[in-house]
């Protein structure tokens, strides 16, 4: 790896687990340290990810639609933003990267692991992030913070029955698989704890 190049952080959990809340204080704290930071989310990111997010939020589609869209995303946003900041030694905080897609199509929508690991390959090329926060919350706790903060749901947020218990598992087994680059933390507590564990963790890795 370029010694010079920056560091890579995302945020995963599933709808309302919280991990939106940490991101200001994320930068902060990276920014404190005497580095220069990308913010960033996903699907989005860019002119074309943004226009793309929109749609994915909001028209019905195929599930492989879906899937494939939300890559093409991620092509836009890895080639053109996420590695050149990495490479000119910029640090990049994501909220959501390759881990929800596993979590959401693989889990969520079952998709085959195999065609998501191959548009990883293909799309992201190995890139991934340095430290990864899951906000681990069950989905009845989750649901109930989504319907207080949102007044119109988008297409992932009205899903119901047993889509968020899969989700989670999925993000679960993903932590497991890359253990070390993940630290889960426990989503229901209040945020000022969530907070210093998150804390704790950063100094701990990037001393
Ligand atoms: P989210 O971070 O929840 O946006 P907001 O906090 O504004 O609601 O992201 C939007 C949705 O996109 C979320 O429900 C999960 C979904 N998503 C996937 O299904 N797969 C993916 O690979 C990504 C990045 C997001």
């Amino acid at each position: 790896m370029n010694p010079m190049r920056g560091r890579f952080i995302t945020l995963e959990g599933i709808d309302g687990a919280g991990k939106s809340t940490h991101m200001p204080s994320l930068v902060q704290w990276v920014t404190q340290r005497g580095h220069q930071v990308l913010q960033t989310r996903e699907p989005g990111g860019t002119e074309l990810g943004e226009a793309l997010r929109q749609l994915l939020l909001h028209q019905d589609m195929q599930v492989d639609t879906e899937t494939l869209l939300l890559f093409a995303a991620r092509a836009e946003l890895v080639q053109a933003v996420i590695r050149p900041a990495l490479e000119r030694g910029q640090w990049v905080v994501s909220d959501r990267f390759t881990d929800a897609s596993f979590a959401y199509q693989q889990g969520g929508r079952g998709v085959a692991r195999a065609h998501l690991e191959f548009l990883e390959n293909w799309v992201v090329e190995g890139l991934q992030p340095d430290l990864t926060f899951l906000f681990d919350l069950d989905p009845v706790t989750a649901q109930q913070r989504v319907q207080r903060a949102s007044a119109k749901p988008d297409r992932f947020e009205q899903q119901g029955g047993t889509f968020f218990e899969r989700v989670r598992a999925a993000y679960l087994e993903r932590a497991t698989r890359h253990a070390s680059r993940f630290c889960v933390l426990p989503a229901a507590q209040p945020a000022t704890h969530l907070w210093s564990l998150i804390e704790q963790q950063l100094s701990r890795r990037f001393p």
